[in-house]
């Protein structure tokens, strides 16, 4: 099937579409294409010498073929979908009288895409767009222009790492920019595979997810290695103000001595809903048991290279089922990832995170609260279904999930109970390291 559609897309003049997927469509053009933003439109300009300038006369035709698409990969999403610009492509013959001319011409395809839709949450801005852009352009070797609809600054500000890891070239602003810009190739839409993951049975050269995550590492490492240097040259200067005789500071550099042997574990931390509300008492339990603690509180601003930075360096990841899960992928293959699991989402937390971060290679443990643990225990009778039966309230609708059990939940650790994963986790971690150590020695 694939196979197929890579070889009919080797003929050029023509659309092809791949509608087959649930997710998303993919049509590839290749020849003469040529963007016109004021219709929505990218023409592709047929040669209209011999057999074909002969039939296309015959039946009168200015349009060869003409398709339509929304490129973004929630297809079977009616209601998101109908946000998304959609996008006419026409083949039209060649027309040497007219004056189609190109005002930007590149040399390179272009991968058009939509950052609309449910861009906004990190889910979704790596499941939607970030991950579908991996799959579906890293074969180009950085030598592709991203062409964007639905564009926004602030999402090239926070991708800009990653978009220049994928592309060597500005990317375009499709409806900001009237300019006609030609290529020899389109791709509009972008190829997804499954829930946060690259499947390498669908990608050339079998890449995977840990592939993608190399690809997150080169793009922040320049970053990290700017706030590396600045701290660096931070404590220069303080140790320069101080006598170096003065104990406090050589204190100091034992304690960090000590504290980077231990194994690191982050709380990628929520207020609002979903909190852990004994979370500072889960903090000091996790260092009693020996980890190094950082809370880390991801929002909107936050920048993704410092997260990146926390949860590259660290041994074990503990959040609350939620979209700021999604930043699994910063952790190391063969690290530990410990998802809360409210009442109500056990699905949603097997299915949008538990399975990709196995993929990935991360050692997953689902911690599945008990309704003692949950804030909805001292709102709703023993027996109600919400605590004794959430399968039930969820199958009424989404919005009965969502006002109950997301937006309404908060969780209290049962931390004796909670103890246990966080044993086995320092466990496993203490034994990775011995063995990372002795590698290194050998
Ligand atoms: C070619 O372009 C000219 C000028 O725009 C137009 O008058 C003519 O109808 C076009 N011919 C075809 C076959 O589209
Ligand atoms: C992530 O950690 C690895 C191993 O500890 C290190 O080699 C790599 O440079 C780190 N990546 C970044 C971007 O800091
Ligand atoms: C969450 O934390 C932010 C920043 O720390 C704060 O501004 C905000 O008010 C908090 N929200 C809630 C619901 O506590």
């Amino acid at each position: 099937m694939i196979y197929l559609f890579y070889f009919v897309v080797g003929f050029t003049g023509t659309i092809c579409c791949d509608r087959s997927g649930i997710r998303t469509d993919v049509c590839i053009m290749k020849g003469d294409v040529r963007t016109n933003s004021a219709s929505s439109s990218i023409f592709l300009y047929k040669n209209t010498n011999g057999f074909i300038n002969y039939v296309s006369s015959m039946v009168e035709e200015k349009e060869l073929q003409h398709e339509k698409i929304r490129p973004y990969t929630r297809k079977w999403e009616t209601s998101v979908m109908d946000t998304i610009d959609e996008l006419d492509l026409v083949v039209k013959k060649e027309n040497e009288t007219a004056n189609h001319h190109c005002d930007v011409v590149h040399d390179v395809p272009a991968v058009f895409f939509s950052t609309g839709g449910y861009t906004g949450n990190v889910y979704h801005e790596f499941n939607d767009g970030i991950l579908p852009l991996y799959i579906t352009s890293q074969h180009l070797k950085k030598k592709v222009v991203f062409v964007i609809l639905e564009y926004h600054n602030w999402w090239i500000m926070k991708y800009g790492d990653i978009l220049s890891r994928l592309s060597d070239y500005p990317p375009i602003d499709f409806s900001g920019d009237k300019r006609t810009h030609c290529f020899p190739e389109a791709i509009v839409g972008l190829r997804i595979h499954d829930e946060l993951t690259v499947d390498p049975s669908l990608m050339r050269g079998n890449k995977n997810a840990i592939d993608f995550r190399n690809v997150l590492d080169q793009a922040y490492w320049p970053r990290i290695r700017g706030l590396i240097q600045d701290e660096e040259r931070e404590a220069r200067e303080k140790l320069s103000l101080s006598p170096s005789s003065d104990p406090s500071f050589k204190n100091v550099k034992e304690v960090q001595g000590d504290q980077s042997k231990k194994p690191k574990l982050v709380i990628l931390s929520r207020n609002g809903s979903r909190a852990i509300t004994n979370e500072n008492s889960l903090v000091k339990m996790a260092e009693d048991i020996g980890f190094q603690v950082q809370v880390v509180r991801p929002d909107r601003t936050s920048e993704l290279a410092k997260i990146y930075r926390a949860l590259n360096s660290s041994d074990v990841m503990v959040g609350v089922h939620g979209a700021a899960m999604t930043h699994f992928l910063f952790m190391k293959p063969g690290s530990v990832f410990i998802q809360v699991i409210p009442l109500g989402t056990d699905w949603a937390a097997e299915t949008y995170y538990g399975e990709p971060a196995r993929k990935l290679g991360l050692k997953y443990i689902g911690y599945t609260i008990l309704p003692r643990e949950s804030s909805l225990y001292d709102q709703y009778d023993k027996n109600d279904p919400v605590l004794r039966d959430p399968s039930s309230v969820n199958e009424k609708g989404w919005q009965y999930t969502k006002t109950i059990y997301l937006d309404g939940q908060n969780v209290r650790l049962n931390l004796r109970r909670f103890q246990k994963r966080l044993v086995r986790a320092y466990d496993y971690s203490i034994n990775r390291i011995s063995q990372n150590c002795h590698h290194q020695s050998q």
